[in-house]
């Protein structure tokens, strides 16, 4: 299956996770599956370290930025930055609960006022030629019927969103945290489905509580493409098929999880060598779970832990976890 923009898989935007270092480990594993920086805020990406919040590796691409604000002219100036620096998208973030982010008014607060979230991205639009998309929530508090997600959707598209990323549970915006907002409200993938089969000209992706590339493929009979957040976090490799099922073979994937390890042990040796990195425990993390399920699979994790997070670790602490992991296994297989 081969299909052009928006691609049908992507990873989910994720504060203190998909950064450049684990977004490359992914980019190893599948060549074009839609990848998706953390949260990037609108004041520090305009006041901040700009470059540091910009920063990829060209091998990265298709990769989506996405933002943090409420303020239309702070976004189009941002969006036109993400351009600029060769992001693929820029997506709009109005589904984070966090206290931190309703103070500013912004993430799933935003749900409440879809007018303004279309003057956000008419205004987004307006600013760049890349595409222009939304990742929001069923709904929030008591404003969660379907009929209340349609008429935001309906509002939005007016202004141009070129796809809608619905994250399928509500949020409450008083007394959950942020992260009992991505369990205890319930799954509702059935109204994502409804929405694209009511707006099947608009581009839909679905969120939320999916775990595998079969889970994936099943709700791609029912809307345009499928972000997966947590799974890609604890198993990375349950991406290894995404390009073959999804797309098309890419060239240069790694064919096995130690070949992940081997190229993430050199880009590690470079970075430091050339002073990129000072630190090889952010580039070792994404690779705690690489071997999640299989044989050996804690003592990788434990020695990485161990020795990763260590100043003036080297690259070898990845290639000696390999070593150390395969003669364990060996052992419990013996
Ligand atoms: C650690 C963590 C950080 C997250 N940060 C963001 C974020 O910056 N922006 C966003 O829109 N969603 C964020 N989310 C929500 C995810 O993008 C996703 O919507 C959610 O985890 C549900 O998908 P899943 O069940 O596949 O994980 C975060 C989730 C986690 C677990």
């Amino acid at each position: 299956m081969t299909r052009g923009f928006p691609p049908p898989l992507s990873v989910a935007p994720m504060m203190d996770r998909t950064d450049t270092h684990f977004r490359w480990v992914l980019r190893q594993i599948t060549g074009h599956t839609l990848l998706y920086t953390e949260m990037v805020t609108t004041g520090a990406l305009l006041r901040g370290p700009r470059d540091r919040l910009l920063e990829y590796e060209p091998e990265e691409h298709p990769i989506a930025i996405q933002l943090g604000g409420d303020d239309p002219g702070a976004l189009a100036e941002c969006a036109a930055i993400a351009e600029e620096a060769g992001f693929d998208e820029v997506n709009l973030n109005v589904g984070c609960p966090s206290n931190r982010v309703q103070s500013g008014s912004f993430g799933a607060a935003l749900m409440a006022r879809p007018a303004h979230v279309a003057t956000c991205v008419a205004a987004m639009r307006a600013a760049c030629a890349i595409p222009v998309t939304v990742k929001h929530r069923i709904g929030i508090d008591d404003m969660d019927d379907y009929e209340h997600m349609r008429r935001f959707v309906d509002i939005v598209a007016d202004a141009g969103c070129d796809r809608f990323t619905v994250h399928a549970r509500k949020a409450w915006l008083q007394g959950l945290s942020p992260k009992q907002n991505r369990t205890i409200p319930p799954l509702r993938h059935d109204e994502v489905w409804r929405l694209k089969r009511q707006r099947p000209q608009l581009s839909v992706e679905i969120n939320g509580g999916i775990t595998s590339l079969d889970e994936a493929a099943r709700h791609l009979r029912h809307v345009d493409a499928v972000m997966i957040g947590r799974a890609a976090w604890d198993d990375p490799w349950m991406l290894h098929d995404a390009d073959a099922r999804f797309f098309e073979p890419a060239a240069g994937t790694a064919v096995t999880r130690e070949e992940v390890v081997r190229r993430a042990a050199a880009r590690a040796a470079a970075r430091l060598a050339d002073g990129r990195s000072d630190r090889l425990g952010p580039m070792a993390r994404p690779l705690l779970n690489l071997f999640a399920g299989r044989p050996g699979a804690r003592r990788w994790r434990r020695f990485l832990s161990e020795h990763a997070f260590q100043p003036g670790a080297d690259a070898q602490v990845l290639l000696d976890a390999l070593t150390v992991m395969n003669a364990t296994s060996r052992r419990e297989s013996a």
